[in-house]
């Protein structure tokens, strides 16, 4: 029993020492001084993106992917002119929308259904709905279909600006 409470007691004194060992470490971080302060680095997805001309409302038909690259040409990725107002959609009808091509799972190649307005992986059958902004309603993917943000001038011109989703086998969407 003596032996226990002395072990009981080598315990409570290394716990009391850790304790001020990290007080200790408070007070040496907050004798820091200002020079050593840094701006905590923005997340590496946070990036600037390029405004890139995809294409002109003259070159969509209706409910056909446009074949793009955005934010590069190694960005495969579609223009779609849905035919109705849709969630992230473009232009005087709000119905073009643009999305990655590359699957977010494991990085297949996405084929477009026009029937129901889905892109459909044929690697692991994930499913991604064009009129929902890209949600996945479907499959082992985790994260929905990057979807571009579009930007149309008055030229009936149409600009990729950025993207809201990270795009597969990527740190950063902007390389
Ligand atoms: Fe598309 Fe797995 S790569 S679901």
């Amino acid at each position: 029993m003596d032996r226990c409470n002395r072990l009981v007691d080598v315990g409570r004194r290394q716990f009391l020492r850790g304790g001020a060992f990290a007080a200790a470490g408070v007070a040496t971080a907050v004798a820091l001084p200002a020079q050593a302060e840094t701006k905590a680095a923005p997340g590496l997805a946070l990036v600037e993106y390029p405004s890139n001309k995809l294409a002109n409302i003259a070159d969509l038909k209706p409910n056909e992917p446009f074949d793009v690259g955005y934010p590069d040409e190694n960005a495969p990725g579609v223009l779609l002119k849905l035919g109705m107002k849709v969630e992230g959609g473009a232009g005087p009808d709000g119905d073009i929308v643009g999305f990655s091509t590359i699957c977010p799972h494991k990085g297949f190649p996405l084929n477009y259904n026009a029937d129901d307005h889905s892109f459909n992986c044929p690697g692991h059958y994930s499913r991604f709905d064009a009129d929902a902004g890209g949600q996945q309603i479907w499959g082992q993917s985790t994260a929905n279909l990057p979807q571009y943000a579009l930007r149309i001038d008055d030229k009936g011109d149409i600009y990729a600006e950025g993207l809201d989703e990270l795009l597969y086998g990527r740190l950063s969407n902007v390389l």
